[in-house]
Parts: C-alpha cells; sequence; structure tokens
C-alpha cells in the first residue's frame, strides 16, 4: 500500500529583473497565451502539488508580481537585492513562517509551458530515490546560455555547470538544467548558507549548491525530460512568443479533441482558461481571452476578440466583432462590427447589427438593435425594436444616467434618449425624435421639426439665376 506522503512546499523565484528582455517591466510579467507568465508557473504548481504552502520570493517590481500572484502563493519573501537564485532559494526557506523542513520544490519563475504531470512526476522519482536534491533536466541542440549537466563516467550527476563559468568541452554538453528542483530542505540549508559568489558573474547561485551537496557526500539526482519545449526558460521575446504559442497550441488540440471545430488552428488564440462547447465553430483570425466561456453550436466568425465573457449555445458573432466582459444569451445574432464593452446582459435571440456599440446595456429576449446605435447604462425589454441610428445621450458632461425601456418599444431610426428617461411598455417613438421627457405605456411620442414642402421652389430658384442656356446646370449648381 501506498504511504500517505505530506504535501510538499513550493518555492517560486519571481525576484530577477530578466535582462535579456530588453524590457521596463520585469520579465516574469509578460503575458504568455493572457496571463503573466510567472502566475501561470504559481498555478501549475498548485494544480499539480497542493502545496501546504507556496511561497514567492519576489524583489523587482515586487508590487506587481505580488499582485499579478494573488491568490496563488501563500507567502512572499523580498529580496532586496538580487545576488542570484541561490540567494533567493536561501532566503525563501529561511525567511519562509515555519520551519524549512520535508520537500520543497523550487522552480524558477519562467516556465510557463510547463505541466503539471512532469511536476508530479519528478517529485515521485525524488521520493523514491531518498536523493538530498533532484533536478530535471532536457536535452537541447541550441544549449547556449543554459547551465549543464556535467555527468561522471557512469552516466551518474556530477555537477551543473553555468553556461558562463563552463570549459568549452562542458559547453559541447547538450544536457541542460530546466531550474525546476525537489530537495529536502533540512540538508540544502546548510549548503545554501556556506554559498561563495565565485563564478563569472558574482552570484549565489543555486547550481553551486548542488555542487556543494555532491561534495558533501549527499546523493543528487538529475531526471531527463523528453519534451524540451515544455521545460525551457523563456529568457528572450522570441522566446516567450514560442511560448504563447504553445499553450494556444495545447489549448486548440484540446478543444478540437473535445468536439469544437477550430478552421485554422494555427490562426485562432484560445486562452488556457477559456472554455468552448461542442460543434462550435471558430474562424480563423478568432481571439479568445480571459475565463470566456463559449456554448454549444456557436459560430465565431474571422477577426473577432472574445474578453471574459459567455455566449450561450447556438449564437453567432459575425466577422470583426469586440466583444468585452459581458453576457450574451443563446440564439443571438452579433456584428459584423459590433463592439460590445464591458457590462451588458443580452438575453436570447437578440439581435445587435453592424456599428453598434453597447456599454452596460441590458437587452431583454429578442430585441433588436441592427444598425448604427449607442446604447450605454440602458435597460431595453423584451421583444423591442430600436431603429437604426438610436442614441443613448447618457452623459451630461459630469455624470451618467439611464435610459429603460420597457416591453415592446419601437424606437423610430436617429432617434435620442436623453437620460434619465423612461418609456413605458409598447410605446412608439417617432423616426428622428429625440426623447428628453418620459413616455407613458403605449403612447406615441414624436418631437421633431414639422415639414413644409413649398411647391415648385426648385424651378424658381433656376430661373432666379437666369445663366446663360449653355451653362445653366454648372452655374446653378456653383453658386447653390
Ligand atoms: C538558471 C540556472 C541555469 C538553468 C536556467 C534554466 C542558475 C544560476 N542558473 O539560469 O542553470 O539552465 O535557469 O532556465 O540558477 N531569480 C531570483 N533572484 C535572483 C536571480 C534570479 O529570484 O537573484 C529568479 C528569476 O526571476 C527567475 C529565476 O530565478 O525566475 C532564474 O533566473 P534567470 O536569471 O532566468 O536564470 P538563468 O540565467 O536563466
Ligand atoms: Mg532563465
Amino acid at each position: 500500500m501506498a504511504v500517505a506522503r505530506a504535501r510538499p512546499d513550493v518555492l517560486l523565484l519571481a525576484a530577477g529583473q530578466g535582462t535579456r528582455m530588453r524590457s521596463k517591466r520585469i520579465k516574469l510579467m509578460h503575458a504568455v497565451a493572457g496571463a503573466p507568465m510567472v502566475r501561470r508557473v504559481a498555478d501549475c504548481a498548485a494544480a499539480a502539488l497542493r502545496p501546504k504552502r507556496l511561497v514567492a520570493v519576489v524583489g523587482f517590481q515586487a508590487d506587481d508580481v505580488r499582485a499579478a500572484l494573488e491568490g496563488a502563493c501563500t507567502e512572499f519573501v523580498l529580496q532586496a537585492d538580487q545576488r542570484g537564485t541561490g540567494h533567493a532559494v536561501l532566503l525563501g526557506l529561511a525567511r519562509a513562517r515555519g520551519s524549512a523542513r520535508g520537500t520543497v520544490v523550487i522552480l524558477n519563475g519562467d516556465l510557463p509551458t510547463l505541466r503539471p504531470e512532469t511536476l508530479r512526476a519528478l517529485l515521485r522519482r525524488h521520493r523514491r530515490s531518498g536523493a538530498a536534491l533532484t533536478v530535471l533536466s532536457t536535452m537541447l541542440d541550441a544549449p547556449d546560455g543554459y547551465g549543464r549537466i556535467v555527468r561522471d563516467g557512469r552516466g551518474g550527476f556530477a555537477r551543473i555547470v553555468e553556461h558562463r563559468d563552463a570549459t568549452r568541452e562542458e559547453r559541447g554538453i547538450h544536457e541542460v538544467n530546466c531550474g525546476i528542483y525537489c530537495a529536502e530542505a533540512s540538508r540544502l540549508l546548510p549548503v545554501l548558507r556556506r554559498l561563495r559568489p565565485n563564478n563569472a558573474q558574482g552570484e549565489l547561485y543555486i547550481t553551486d549548491a548542488v555542487r556543494r551537496l555532491v561534495a558533501a557526500g549527499e546523493k543528487v539526482a538529475a531526471v531527463r525530460h523528453d519534451d524540451a519545449e515544455e521545460v525551457l526558460g523563456v529568457n528572450t521575446r522570441a522566446e516567450l512568443a514560442r511560448a504563447s504559442r504553445e499553450l494556444w497550441r495545447r489549448k486548440a488540440e484540446a478543444l478540437m479533441a473535445s468536439g469544437v471545430t477550430l478552421l485554422d488552428p494555427e490562426r485562432t488564440w484560445v486562452d488556457p482558461a477559456a472554455s468552448v462547447g461542442r460543434d462550435t465553430v471558430l474562424w480563423p483570425g478568432v481571439v479568445i481571452e480571459g475565463a470566456s466561456t463559449l456554448g454549444e453550436d456557436c459560430v465565431v466568425r474571422p477577426g473577432c476578440r472574445v474578453v471574459d465573457s459567455r455566449i450561450g449555445d447556438g449564437s453567432e458573432i459575425k466577422d470583426h466583432c469586440v466583444v468585452q466582459s459581458s453576457d450574451i444569451g443563446s440564439r443571438c445574432e452579433i456584428g459584423p462590427f459590433a463592439h460590445l464593452r464591458p457590462g451588458n446582459a443580452l438575453g436570447s435571440r437578440v439581435k445587435v447589427g453592424n456599428f453598434v456599440e453597447l456599454k452596460k446595456a441590458l437587452l431583454g429576449d429578442g430585441v433588436k438593435a441592427s444598425h448604427l446605435s449607442y446604447l450605454g447604462d440602458a435597460e431595453i425589454g423584451a421583444g423591442s425594436n430600436v431603429g437604426a441610428g438610436t442614441i443613448t445621450c447618457n452623459y451630461d458632461g459630469r455624470a451618467k444616467y439611464r435610459t429603460t425601456l420597457g416591453r415592446g418599444v419601437f424606437v423610430g431610426s436617429d432617434s435620442q434618449l436623453v437620460a434619465p428617461v423612461t418609456v413605458g411598455d409598447g410605446a412608439y417613438i417617432g423616426a428622428g425624435t429625440t426623447v428628453t421627457a418620459d413616455v407613458p405605456a403605449g403612447a406615441l411620442a414624436v418631437g421633431r421639426a414639422r415639414q413644409r414642402n413649398i411647391e415648385g421652389w426648385v424651378e424658381r430658384r433656376a430661373q432666379r439665376a437666369a445663366p446663360a442656356p449653355a451653362s445653366a446646370g454648372r452655374g446653378a449648381r456653383r453658386r447653390a
């Protein structure tokens, strides 16, 4: 019978700047498929290991990193001066609340494509071997920049040597350190305390601590991982792009396996947290961000961006729409070229057509706003029809006001609803009306200048101009 094991602690190294990104922001805050890469690592560790404690060592732009890790970490330790990965681990183990005992999983913060299964497998191997420390390695065709795993004559682990400190011969080694370790805290701490910065960068390296463990007669193991792509640290913008692409690719494969059609999976970008129902079709150029939820049998046509939104079953989002933080019911038709700004809730069978902008708009079942409208801070009852060019005037330069329409209201084209204003059930608004006062249920509101027809006006005007016969038309037009 398997012996129940204590859950490990996790130490996330997130204090470094990441100079190779050439960025004003620290490397770990750069987004990979929609979330800061450091958050992806923390979520992976949490999912894989359900750790007792998940401690992040923060330093550069610590407030931003803390905010990005909100809810994922149990504790933060500040590394005010970034004196290297060994220093970060020492602080993390020594300063975290509670004693550093048992197994700790140590992770670089720049591993956004790491899979939970890989961490679990490493932890199993570590515990089975009884090693003081187990490091994950992988084989790279181009290992430049990485720490190399030096093995002894019998293939056992000898040491890790950093690229800058490696000899020419050592630089020829293709097995590299991934920056993922399992260690017994009580055995690692003493060697960390004795670390000295005698290397090319003048830093305290976790990799030097590994060498010291071996020298002290402790068992250290290196476990090789086949999928290099998964366990590569992101250090440059090119690697950042590769990491995002990898997560989007995995998501596309998972969606297709679950019954979603992606017409061109390499040109459809769905964030890992999003979900899409069966038989939904995503066209190329579609971007689904955040924890968006799409139902079954939806169609999302080319060039749409859906952010933190829900879309009900059978709805269609036509070409080039932006949908942000909105809730769209089932069997709706949106777009083409519609802009749903945050805070909308649409019932079922709602139609929002081209060049319609919505903001904090609640549209009941079957509402139609088919062309050229702005509906903001508005509530529109079921079955209402909003004519082309209707505008809710929700802002007076200081504050925002609400427009409330009952059920089955008909708003004629080119009307303005000057909020705050309420229109009762079944009322009609004549085309071109500026509604400034409430309209009772069942009433017709018309508020536009009365039309006057002046018979024969055009001909009289032409005669007044009395031009030379040959150039009559042109002269008249020029003076008009
Ligand atoms: C490190 C390893 C290298 C390995 C590579 C894998 C060391 C010395 N080298 O190199 O063997 O092949 O990762 O990607 O560990 N950090 C801190 N505090 C510091 C310095 C760094 O918290 O003072 C954090 C960084 O934010 C980052 C992680 O530690 O998350 C690794 O730092 P990075 O500079 O990327 O190390 P590499 O040079 O890539
Ligand atoms: Mg790195």
